[in-house]
């Protein structure tokens, strides 16, 4: 019964203990204000300018929170391609190319603050294209986006450290490829090495989301850097094939699928370019049973459902120790009840949009799978907004490693839970996948830390905390997530010739 306190306050009486994981407190709507400045219509950024594309086509972006058009993206063919290269090989010969190091490194310091001063603006134009919560875009992408560029602006007057008693020099021109999961913090950790380096790019971001990084053009324009020296194309996978398959390209790089990086490999063999590949993953989250658990609970949710599980280095395998299996079950329940799954744009916002309709359709079929082929699933039972792409948390148990939800990317909000008994057995399954972008221990053991770090064949692995990144510290794959780092002094020396 509420206290005659409780009955006078408009307030929602304080529930009683046992309903406090049981029900979701209705907020007040708090939608981010900022003005995104959306163009209606985006063209190419070729040499410096803004230009139509030379069929002149165009596709439209849409924001996938209510399925409404945000701009008309221009259609980068393969002569627009063609276009591109050239500024690029221009501005490599004429100007960037041949600028020190500490000039290149004023313009990317440009490019950072000028970055920072559009924070805001910048969050809200990558919420609307994309679907992440603008909590994640404000205090995770963008900033994010910004030290990538302070980081490697610092090295570009100090190269000669970054292979001690070697000399680096540029490869030339490099083009990327960049899926939409983070579209511009994708975006900052390919163009922003390169560019300390002396490299001019051309890049295609990811078709569903093409907005920031046109915008990140204007930034460009502002910081006056000089013309050619980063361009963007914008287009599907023709394009992006285009992009990659180019004669002028020294180097490529690319993010996304495991599927297309083999076939941009295939299509590479024999040539002389340079590769990068960072591709899929399907990371264990280890849970040991002398682990903190409501801080692990928490780093279990941050690793899978961050970003709608758009995230290839997601924690999505999580493998529990079986003396805790049923308490970390239990309170990974309550804790998903409590997500708030819905507008993006709602600063209280946890969970936002799929990215896309096709990647909705693809959750949920590999959902379905994991019903059909006997795992035990839970879902809270939040409302969905009617419009718009979205998926609710969702939880299986009882999975065994011949499941197809243990086994492939679902790149959505899905945890597969397994169980252990062992040091070694967690090893083995951990390993037991194609991927091996990364995976995190959760102990109270510094010796069983190191091991696991030892034996885990992941480019990262976390220890008692999940999705930790910074620019200095190098990313990348095993197996068939791919090859070359990004980020630190490796990432860098991915970008040079070493003489
Ligand atoms: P995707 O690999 O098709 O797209 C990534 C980028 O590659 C986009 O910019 C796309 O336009 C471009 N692209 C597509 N075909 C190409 C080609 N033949 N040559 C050159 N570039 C090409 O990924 P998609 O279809 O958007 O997502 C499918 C699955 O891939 C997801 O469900 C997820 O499992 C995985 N994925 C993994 C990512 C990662 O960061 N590792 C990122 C995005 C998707
Ligand atoms: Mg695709």
């Amino acid at each position: 019964m509420p206290t005659l306190a409780e009955k006078k306050s408009t307030r929602p009486s304080r529930p009683a203990p046992e309903l406090i994981f049981g029900d979701l407190w209705e907020f007040d709507p708090a939608p981010e204000t900022a003005d995104p400045k959306l163009k209606p219509r985006y063209d190419l950024f070729i040499g410096g300018e803004f230009v139509a594309p030379k069929s002149g086509k165009y596709f439209t972006s849409i924001n996938p929170a209510d399925e409404l058009k945000l701009a008309d993206i221009a259609l980068a063919g393969r002569d627009d391609v063609d276009a591109a290269y050239a500024a690029a090989q221009r501005a490599f010969d004429t100007t960037w190319g041949r600028m020190p190091g500490r000039e290149r490194a004023k313009y990317i310091f440009r490019i950072a603050r000028l970055l920072q001063d559009r924070a805001r603006e910048f969050a809200v134009a990558e919420t609307l294209d994309g679907g992440k919560p603008i909590k994640e875009s404000r205090d995770f992408d963008v900033p994010m986006a910004a030290a990538h560029f302070f980081y490697h602006a610092g090295w570009a007057d100090k190269l000669d450290y970054v292979a001690p008693g070697r000399r680096v020099a540029p490869l030339g021109v490099v083009g990327q490829v960049i899926p939409w999961n983070f579209p511009l913090l994708m975006l900052a950790w390919k163009i922003a090495p390169a560019l300390a380096m002396g490299n001019t790019v051309v890049l295609k971001p990811a078709e569903t989301t093409n907005i920031t990084c046109l915008k990140l053009a204007e930034i460009l324009q502002d910081a006056g850097l000089p013309p050619g020296t980063v361009n963007f194309v914008t287009g599907a996978g023709e394009t992006g094939a285009a992009v990659m398959g180019h004669s002028t390209a020294a180097k490529v790089a690319f993010t996304g699928s495991t599927e297309v990086g083999k076939i941009i490999m295939r299509s590479l063999a024999g040539t002389e370019k340079k590769m990068t590949m960072e591709l899929g993953g399907k990371a264990a989250n280890i849970v040991f049973d002398d682990a903190p658990l409501d801080q692990a609970v928490e780093g279990i949710v941050n690793g899978i459902f961050f970003n709608q599980g758009h995230v290839c280095c997601a924690g999505s395998r999580l493998l529990v120790h079986e003396p805790v299996a049923d308490r970390v079950l239990a309170k990974l329940k309550n804790r998903i009840r409590v997500l708030r799954v819905g507008d993006p744009m709602d600063k209280n916002t946890d969970i936002g949009a799929i990215n896309s309709k096709e990647q909705l359709g693809k959750i949920a079929a590999l959902v379905d799978s994991g019903v059909k082929e006997g795992a035990e699933m839970f879902q809270p039972a939040c409302k969905l907004p009617a419009k718009g792409y979205y998926f609710r948390p969702t939880i299986f148990s009882g999975v065994s490693m011949s499941h197809r939800i243990a086994r492939e990317e679902i790149f959505g909000p899905v945890l597969s839970i397994l169980t252990f008994r062992t040091v070694d057995e967690a090893i083995e399954k951990a390993n037991n996948t194609a991927y091996g972008l990364s995976a995190g221990v959760w102990t109270d053991k510094g010796s069983r830390i190191l091991k696991m770090s030892v034996e885990l064949k992941a480019g990262v692995v976390w220890a008692n905390t999940y999705n930790k990144f910074d620019p200095t510290s190098p990313f990348g794959g095993y197996k068939e997530s791919g090859f070359g780092r990004e980020g630190g002094r490796q990432g860098l020396l991915d970008y040079c010739k070493l003489a």
